[in-house]
């Protein structure tokens, strides 16, 4: 498969393409980097001493050459679309316009080795204009007000295939499948996140409700929302609701689904890497009320759950970082695909789409196990709580996100059993080591007293009075058991 950007120079084609090429697992290739080093100079050279047309001959027989080349994502000189025959050419191939207003353009570009701006960069204002038409043949991702994963995310969406794999799992069906987001047009019913409406507004049905995401959505103003949404499109018992977003979405949309009408048909489009090896798993949902997280939901088990891990690609980096750990979490409570993640870590980071899809359909199985032997937690499910008795100490106390503070508190709680003996100091190393890769472990010293506090509220404590608290510890990758500590000694690891 060959990928070619097009657009404007300053679009951002070449560093998109580099970011691009490392996510599908392809070569680099930049056509004027190409053509200058083929001719042993620049392209101003080329341009002055040769002039524009050799240029554009040089320029044609290299995209000729290209188009026998596989696995490559290239970036084009911005006038290759001049040429007729080129556009017929790329007309043929995954060929993707970077779309900037001129505005911006004028902004970002330098005139240095630009031959085209040697009159001055307002320049760019006319070519934009003479060019626009012939760039506008293409199918184009708007790139102004995205960031450069939003960018990427978004060209791949566009390319991928939507080829789907079944997975047998045994809660509830889910597939695996890159692109298969796209499928969310046919959904006449869906609650999306604003976001990701914005995103990949080109796949998002135009009935669909979008409504804001993260925890201040999770609750009861959101829900009624959903519900008349629901009451005035007609739903009955059959027809599916979709939800599409972060796990903050698909906890609300499955309640929703859940009570409305007694329960209706549910699919969910789970769109961060938590909410795809986690949260859209298992069929637990929930809503925050009064200030307490998920103190109303149930279990309710979706019709299918579609996992796109390009849908992941336009994520925050931070948050990307967050579901890594979620699944790492995952591979080491149950022991399958520890090695092999630790390897693909470096390649997980890319946000290689080859690395992901493989990973996350082996922690999406394993969630699956999980969940199917303790569908109610009542005991064995309750393991994926590992990192969340000091972790909860951190999100409130370090003001960091949840995902980040679950990273610290497994790191800090692998160490405490480490220094007790209960598990081996190579385990904690290895498991230390690879966090740091992931998020990083730059945590603070937390304060006795709210720590303390924090801690006896946890509702893992033994009981009100207790100086105890119960927690899941993992001895080796896929070996746990469930642990009373006491809890000034657990405190010493975090103050
Ligand atoms: N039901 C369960 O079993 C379960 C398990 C774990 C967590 N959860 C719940 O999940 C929630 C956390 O989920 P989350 O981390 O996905 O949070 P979230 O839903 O708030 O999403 C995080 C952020 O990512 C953005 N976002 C979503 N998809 C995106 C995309 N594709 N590209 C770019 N940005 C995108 C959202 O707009 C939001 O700002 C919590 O409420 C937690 O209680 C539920």
């Amino acid at each position: 498969m060959r990928v070619f950007l097009i657009g404007m120079m300053g679009s951002g084609k070449s560093t998109i393409g580099r970011i691009l090429s490392s996510v599908l697992d392809k070569e680099f290739i930049d056509m004027d980097l190409e053509i200058e080093r083929a001719r042993g100079t620049s392209i101003s050279e080329i341009f002055e001493k040769e002039g524009e047309e050799e240029f554009r001959r040089l320029e044609k027989n290299l995209l000729k050459k290209l188009i026998h080349r596989d696995e490559i994502v290239v970036s084009t000189g911005g006038g290759i679309i001049l040429d007729k025959e080129n556009r017929q050419i790329l007309k043929g191939e995954n060929a993707v316009y970077l779309r900037l207003p001129p505005a911006d353009l004028y902004r970002r570009v330098t005139v240095n080795g630009r031959p085209l701006l040697k009159e001055g960069k307002e320049s760019i204002f006319r070519i934009w204009e003479e060019r626009r038409e012939l760039y506008e043949q293409f199918p184009s991702v708007e790139t102004s007000s995205q960031s450069r994963w939003e960018t990427v995310a978004a060209i791949s969406m566009k390319i991928a295939s939507g080829e789907s794999k079944v997975l047998n799992s045994s809660s509830h069906p889910v597939s695996i499948s890159p692109g298969g987001f796209k499928s969310i047009g046919r959904m006449p019913n869906a609650v999306v996140s604003r976001r990701v409406e914005r995103i990949f507004s080109e796949w998002i049905p135009s009935s669909a409700l979008s409504i804001d995401d993260g925890e201040e959505a999770k609750g009861f103003h959101t829900l009624f929302q959903v519900y008349e949404y629901l009451m005035d499109r007609g739903l009955s018992r059959s027809d599916v609701l979709v939800g599409a977003g972060g796990g903050t979405v698909t906890d609300l949309v499955g309640f929703a689904s859940s009570t409305f009408k007694r329960g209706i048909p549910l699919v969910q489009y789970p769109t961060t890497l938590l909410a795809q090896v986690d949260a859209s798993i298992g069929g637990k949902n929930g809503l925050n009320f009064k200030g307490c997280k998920n103190v109303v939901g149930n279990f309710y088990m979706p019709s299918e759950t579609i996992i796109d891990p390009v849908v992941t690609l336009s994520m925050d980096e931070g948050r990307f970082e967050e579901g890594l750990v979620e699944a790492f979490k995952i591979f080491l409570i149950t022991g399958q695909y520890y090695e092999k993640f630790k390897k693909l870590c470096g390649k997980l980071k890319e946000r290689n789409l080859a690395a992901l899809s493989e990973m996350l359909e082996e922690a999406v199985k394993q969630k699956d196990r999980i969940v199917s032997m303790d569908i109610r937690e009542t005991g064995l499910r309750k393991v994926l709580n590992l990192g969340h008795t000091l972790g909860h100490l951190y999100e409130p106390l370090s003001g960091v996100s949840h995902g980040m503070a679950v990273a610290w508190g497994l790191e800090r709680e692998m160490h405490y059993f480490a220094g007790l003996g209960v598990i081996d100091e190579l385990l904690y190393r290895d498991v230390s080591d690879t966090l740091s890769e992931i998020v990083g472990l730059d945590f603070p010293q937390l304060p006795v007293e709210e720590a303390l506090r924090l801690l006896r509220n946890d509702k893992k404590a033994v009981d009100s009075e207790s100086a105890e608290i119960e927690i899941p510890v993992v001895k080796r990758p896929g070996e746990f058991e469930f642990l009373k500590v006491r809890l000034d000694d657990l405190l010493a690891v975090v103050v």
